[in-house]
């Protein structure tokens, strides 16, 4: 084996990779119940990826048997139906996991300096993920399928001058067709998972440059051990933090048991009732409401007045909200980092805006009305003043010492 691994290493730096990664690679030793999420979130990508392989084999991209071919696969395919279960609670599941991961950033600071480009990644890889589970949905063919691209295509229709013609070349049609289903496919198979793949690496390198923040939000790399050159409050990743993350993957799986195999559907959050009939361009559903996990963007868009009959405020408004995640690292001017230091104003911001989202959240999965409108203007004014006002509130927070170790 000696042997072996030495005519490797002459020809590609495999041990070297893995003392840079993993053997030699110190995390801080403070990781605590937040830091298994981004594990976990490469656990569900590959999962995706996996049951996706094999969903494409019986799969038919074609307005007239895509959704036939799907309940196929839930009826005839030996195992067909465990693994379109696997894949459509791993969507939902990687966004809850992704939430919680980007929820711990923001409680630790995670996104402040030296850790702007991680930051910017995660946020690339959140748009493409939006976009990728967007691209999936249409597939099975069925009403919610058909009218949820309808409605979400028809958004960039509000856009002044382009609208109209960027709305024709993402269909491909006049219409919802045969032939956006066969480029929905293309982009939900291969494009967008390459890109997805391309920016975790870009993610996880950009992480291993500068290392890890932890809870305390103070960095390790400040105190190394004069022996050693090493951080004396850092452990090597493998096999602490290898181990720790099992725990966490065997725990992950038992969630996800339980709902694959007793509530699949997750009452309709996970799967819509109006998706097992098939698409029909003739009839509308009376309520189109996306998955839970757009639902506080698709609420804000609602909840935004249209001018002069045009959807293109609220269509601003939506994209404002995804992408002025963007600009945290530089909103923040914050003394500390963790939430553990900070004062009570930052705690008070983060908790507000954590209602908002959650709120709005679900607001977009209800029938809309007026006092429904009214709240959802009043939690989008919430959400954004978080961001807005945030480098003055950050500023006058009366902060805590930080620790000059770990606690
Ligand atoms: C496919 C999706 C993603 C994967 C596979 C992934 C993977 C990872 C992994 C393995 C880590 C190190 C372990 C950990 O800190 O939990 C990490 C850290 C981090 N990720 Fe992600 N991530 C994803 C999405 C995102 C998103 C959407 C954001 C934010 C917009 C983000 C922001 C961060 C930050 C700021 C860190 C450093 C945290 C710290 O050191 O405290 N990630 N990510």
């Amino acid at each position: 084996m000696k042997k072996l691994l030495n005519w490797v290493d002459e020809r590609f730096p495999l041990s070297a990779l893995w003392k840079t990664h993993l053997a030699e690679y110190y995390a801080p030793k403070n990781f605590n119940f937040w830091y298994f999420f981004g594990a976990l979130a490469m656990f569900v990508l590959v999962l995706q990826i996996v049951t996706g392989i094999f969903l494409t084999m019986n799969y038919k991209p074609d307005a007239a048997q895509a959704f036939a071919s799907v309940e196929y696969i839930m009826r005839d395919v030996s195992g067909g139906w465990i693994i379109r279960y696997m894949h459509s609670t791993g969507a939902s599941m990687f966004f809850a996991v992704v939430y919680l991961h980007m929820f711990r950033g923001l409680l630790y600071g995670s996104y402040r300096k030296p850790r702007e480009l991680i930051w910017i990644f995660g946020m690339l890889i959140y748009l493409c993920l939006m976009a990728e589970a967007f691209l999936g949905y249409l597939l099975p063919w069925g009403q919610m399928s058909f009218w949820g691209a309808q409605v979400i295509i028809n958004l960039f229709d509000a856009i002044p001058f382009i609208g109209p013609d960027l709305a024709l070349w993402i269909r491909g049609d006049y219409v919802v067709s045969d032939v956006t289903l066969n480029r929905f496919f293309a982009f939900h198979v291969i494009a967008v998972p390459l890109v997805l793949l391309g920016l975790v690496m870009a993610h996880l390198m950009a992480l291993h440059e500068v290392g890890s923040n932890n809870p305390d939000g103070i960095e390790i790399k400040k105190n190394l051990d004069p022996n050693t050159g090493k951080p004396i409050d850092g452990i090597p990743f493998h096999p602490y933090y290898i181990v720790k993350d099992i725990v966490g993957v065997v725990v992950f799986l038992m969630v996800f048991s339980v709902i694959m195999f007793f509530v699949p559907e997750m009452w309709g959050y996970f799967l819509e009732a109006n998706n097992f009939i098939p698409a029909n361009p003739l009839s509308t559903p009376s309520h189109i409401a996306p998955l839970w996990y757009f639902t506080p963007y698709y609420a804000m868009l609602r909840a935004v007045p249209s001018f002069f009959g045009s959807q293109f405020p609220g269509v601003v408004v939506m994209g404002l909200a995804t992408m002025i995640f963007f600009l945290l690292p530089w909103l923040d001017r914050g003394k500390v980092k963790s939430i553990r230091y900070r004062g009570w104003i930052y705690k008070t911001a983060l908790t507000l805006f954590v209602i908002s989202f959650l709120v709005l959240a679900v607001l977009g999965t209800m029938p809309p009305s007026d006092l429904l409108t009214w709240i959802a203007r009043i939690l989008t004014i919430v959400y954004f003043a978080f961001f807005v006002l945030m480098p003055w509130y950050t500023k006058i927070d009366k902060t805590k010492p930080e620790p000059d170790r770990l606690t």
